[in-house]
């Protein structure tokens, strides 16, 4: 009988069809947090076939507003990636929200058909405090995880119940991505081990995003924190960051790219963006500069083929950076300033197996900020106060 509605429903509607499969439930994921700037945030997830998806947010449980994406005046529908953007929140306070899919069966000019309904469970999160407050936060990079969920789990374990405010993924974790399916279940299980439907995720891209056949669309489920761009700046309290993206780490020239790379304009792209950045009020005005970016400007690779380096050097080594956190090297190190030409403390995180992995824990606590890189038996490898 269901069979038949189906038919009778495609020949009336004529129009795309589409219904979870009964052995599926409608969200394909949890729902995730991204981009945690500018007083807003973004929750993001994925159906398991096109929907009409809402959020429901507010900071009463019993008075929760809804919250859709809107494009040219009509609610973006009948699609299985979900971006609502939170806007116009308190800082540094806490919110509740749920977010709701109902599969669309039909999807016509004037008549419009809806199945199954799923809700999320109930999550919370907190914003970021106020520009320029001097408030405590903790923030954890991970690094070069190569789809290695067990170390990821691994590295939270050694966070030992530490309470990060939001997470940033410095590249090479969603290793050649194949297709949407295979970066979306390894982008889930990161996603869980880390809290991220509680905590925002920010995924910087490294050279191993940028391989394989779904990378150019991996930005239609992952959002950095300006608009489309892999790259971009936020504060968070009195802290600036500043959010690069290397591109490949080879020349655009070499063969394996096939001509279909030009990461030498989005370099210049990035340097243009950072000569704004460096004049910008909320550099100038915070009391840390934190760089993260996944290919070092010093360290292993310098100074072989180092574009950003020859773009970026001079730039950021006026800017007052407080320090650099990197990644690729599978290492750990650290450069202290003045080591090369470098001005500012370099941090380098570790590779995917246990024994060379890292996470690194930025925390802004008591007045003053630390910078430690915690290897998977709770050892402090490094630890600097900026
Ligand atoms: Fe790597
Ligand atoms: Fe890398």
């Amino acid at each position: 009988m269901r069979n038949v509605l189906l038919i009778i429903s495609i020949l009336f509607f004529g129009t795309t069809l589409a219904v979870a499969k009964d052995s599926e439930s409608v969200m394909q994921t949890n729902p995730f947090l991204q981009s945690p700037v500018n007083n807003g945030m973004t929750v993001s997830w994925l159906t398991n076939s096109p929907t009409l998806s809402w959020v429901e947010y507010g900071q009463d449980t019993t008075d929760m507003q809804r919250a859709v994406t809107l494009q040219n005046g009509q609610v973006v529908a009948n699609n299985t990636i979900h971006h609502i953007r939170l806007t116009d929140l308190q800082p540094n306070t806490k919110y509740y929200y749920r977010a709701f899919s109902k599969v669309i069966t039909a999807y016509g000019a004037y008549s419009k058909g809806f199945g199954t309904q799923e809700t999320s469970s109930l999550y919370s999160f907190t914003t970021a405090p106020e520009d320029g407050a001097e408030e405590d936060f903790t923030a954890v990079v991970f690094n070069d995880l190569h789809k290695n969920t067990a170390t990821a789990e691994a590295m939270v374990k050694a966070l030992d119940g530490v309470d990060y405010d939001f997470v940033i993924f410095n590249g090479d974790c969603i290793d050649d991505p194949s297709s949407q399916d295979v970066a979306v279940d390894i982008i889930s299980k990161f996603n869980d081990i880390v809290g991220a439907s509680e905590t925002p995720v920010i995924y910087l891209r490294g050279n191993h995003e940028i391989r394989n056949a779904y990378s150019v669309w991996l930005y239609d489920v992952l959002q950095c924190v300006s608009g489309d761009l892999s790259y971009g700046a936020f504060s968070w309290g009195d802290t600036r960051f500043v959010l690069l993206d290397c591109g490949e780490d080879k020349p655009d020239s070499h063969p394996v790219y096939y001509g279909m790379n030009d990461f030498s304009q989005f370099r210049e792209d990035q340097k243009n963006f950072l000569l704004e950045e460096v004049k910008r009020k909320e550099f100038r005005k915070a009391e840390y500069r934190v760089l993260v970016h996944h290919i070092a400007l010093y360290g292993l690779e310098y100074p072989e083929f180092n574009p950003c380096y020859d773009l970026w050097g001079q730039i950021l080594n006026d800017a007052n950076v407080d320090c650099a956190i990197n990644a690729h090297e599978h290492r750990v190190a650290f450069h202290p300033a003045g080591e090369f030409d470098n001005e500012y403390p370099v941090l380098i995180g570790g590779g995917p197996q246990l024994s060379s992995a890292c996470v690194t824990v930025i925390k802004r606590s008591n007045g003053q900020m630390t910078v430690e890189q915690i290897d998977a038996k709770r050892k402090v490898l490094k630890s600097i106060v900026l």
